[in-house]
């Protein structure tokens, strides 16, 4: 077992097992292709990215690998549980290459950086191995190997953000959607992979992000995420832009917050050292910036946050999160954290559960250390700590946030909360699920309304993870 709660690449990759076809494109198009994704939500993002570049190039989506003329897996490699998932997956592809050899298999993302050439000695069911910055090489790759050509593209690139590229919206509800604002990381936390996946962080052109969200606001679309590694330290120098001033996180939020009041705003993810109060201020300031942030920890021990290079201590966290709650006392909040990191002592350990008992998370995305090779803790730490002291902690951490996650769900039955619908709940289709502000889940009965629509409703009762009302005209 990976993580013992719900963890978001899981989340996201159930999600993303078979996308919906972009359906102007089914009927009139040749070559069809089949993509699954994993990881986070920037991986999700990246492939509506890869769909669009596909797209120009005459391909339709398809819900089915059976019926593509090219398989893509959008991979992730943060954890070793993430690589074997994607493994199994490739085994499982094997049966449509040899039912119709003709067929492209291609690996993408974090896990094709990672592994590079090797994949094509590894899995000789692939074709094409293209990382995150090389989307744009596809089309030549695919053509290639379409003459039975195999083809490697992992450039990592210091500019590449896709600004120009519109993105074709996958499985999506059309509702909400993500946008990436950013890309790669300059952050090197020793325990994670990601920066020599993604390269160098670099921010996206701030008008491209507006337009694009704007675009999304014109056809219907009522709440956006803007997604980084580290969505605070987005920053675009005059010289950029063409104008006199730099664009920070905060003004960025507040552009796209004015395109409407009816269009929500969320982001994911800040790192404790680089949120500001700039941002606490704009979030602030606009309600349709939601009162959410989720403020990953990773440890509460300060010599555990040391060593993982997290460049904060266990009290500047909390003072963080005490100034979140002094500007927004509503505000819901959300972490990330890992148990089991290289030298960890029980002593560490209690740190991490009473830094727990004092946050009080409403969400919390728990995971026991997974050593990854080339980064900084595995090279320079013994992974020290026995596999079911990892677990145990992590069970006990479980065990402590979900007892904080019904304390925060049962504060909220009585009170009344505007929601935005998503869609049908998943138990029946005379129910509407969403969310608040705060992102707890809703579910309701769905009346006249339909999804996209904010309803208001008053919560009269909750389960430890989603909340259950009736509609207040
Ligand atoms: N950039 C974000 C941050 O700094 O918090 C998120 C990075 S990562 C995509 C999501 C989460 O995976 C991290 O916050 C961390 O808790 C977890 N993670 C990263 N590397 C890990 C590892 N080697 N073992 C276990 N969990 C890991
Ligand atoms: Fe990884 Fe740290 Fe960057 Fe997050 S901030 S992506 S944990 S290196
Ligand atoms: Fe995974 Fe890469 Fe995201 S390693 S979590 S898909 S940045």
């Amino acid at each position: 077992m990976d993580a013992l709660l719900t963890t978001k690449e899981h989340d996201e990759a159930r999600q993303g097992e078979a996308f919906a076809p972009f359906q102007s494109s089914l009927d009139t198009t040749t070559k069809k292709f089949y993509i699954e994704s994993y990881g986070c939500a920037m991986n999700f993002a990246d492939s509506e990215v890869v769909a669009s570049i596909l797209g120009e190039q005459g391909f339709g989506a398809v819900t089915e690998p059976a019926l593509a003329d090219l398989i893509l897996i959008n991979t992730c490699s943060i954890r070793e549980k993430a690589e074997a998932t994607v493994r199994k997956r490739l085994t499982e592809f094997k049966k449509f290459k040899r039912s119709r050899p003709g067929v492209v298999v291609g690996v993408l993302g974090c896990m094709a950086e990672r592994l590079k050439g090797t994949f094509l000695e590894e899995e000789k069911l692939v074709d094409i191995v293209v990382g995150p910055d090389a989307y744009r090489s596809l089309p030549g790759l695919i053509e290639e190997a379409y003459g039975g050509q195999k083809g490697v593209n992992v450039l990592l690139s210091r500019d590449e953000t896709y600004a120009d590229i519109a993105p074709i919206r996958l499985n999506s509800n059309g509702v909400t959607a993500f946008v990436s604002i950013m890309r790669g990381c300059n952050n090197m936390c020793s325990f994670c992979v990601v920066p020599f996946t993604r390269g160098r962080e670099r921010s996206r052109n701030a008008a491209s992000i507006v337009s694009e969200c704007e675009a999304l606001f014109n056809d219907g679309y009522k709440e956006v995420t803007l997604l980084g590694q580290n969505v605070d330290s987005y920053y675009q120098a005059p010289q950029q832009q063409g104008v006199d001033e730099a664009i920070s996180f905060a003004k960025l939020l507040e552009m796209v917050a004015l395109i409407s009041p009816d269009l929500r705003v969320r982001f994911s993810t800040s790192h404790p050292k680089d949120i500001t109060d700039d941002v606490l201020f704009t979030m602030k300031k606009y309600d349709n910036i939601c009162n959410y942030i989720h403020l990953p920890v990773q440890s509460g021990s300060s010599r555990i946050l040391q060593l993982m290079n997290r460049t904060y201590s266990r009290e500047w966290y909390l003072a963080k999160v005490d100034r979140i709650r002094e500007i927004l006392p509503d505000c819901g909040l959300s972490t990330d954290m890992i148990t089991g990191f290289c030298t960890e002592t029980e002593e560490d350990h209690q740190a991490s559960l009473s830094l727990f008992d004092y946050c009080k998370y409403d969400l919390a995305y728990l995971y026991y250390y997974s050593e990854r090779p080339g980064t900084l803790a595995a090279r320079r730490f013994e992974d020290d700590v026995p596999l079911e002291t990892k677990k145990r902690r992590l069970q006990e951490l479980v065990d402590l946030y979900r007892g904080h996650s019904l304390v925060s769900m049962q504060k909220e039955v009585g009170k009344t909360f505007k929601v935005l619908a998503e869609g049908f709940s998943k138990k029946s289709d005379e129910q509407l699920q969403g969310r608040t502000d705060q992102n707890k889940v809703v579910i309701f009965d769905k009346g006249q309304h339909k999804k996209g629509d904010y309803v208001n409703i008053k919560i009269t009762h909750c389960t430890a993870g989603t909340l259950f009302g009736e509609v207040i005209n």
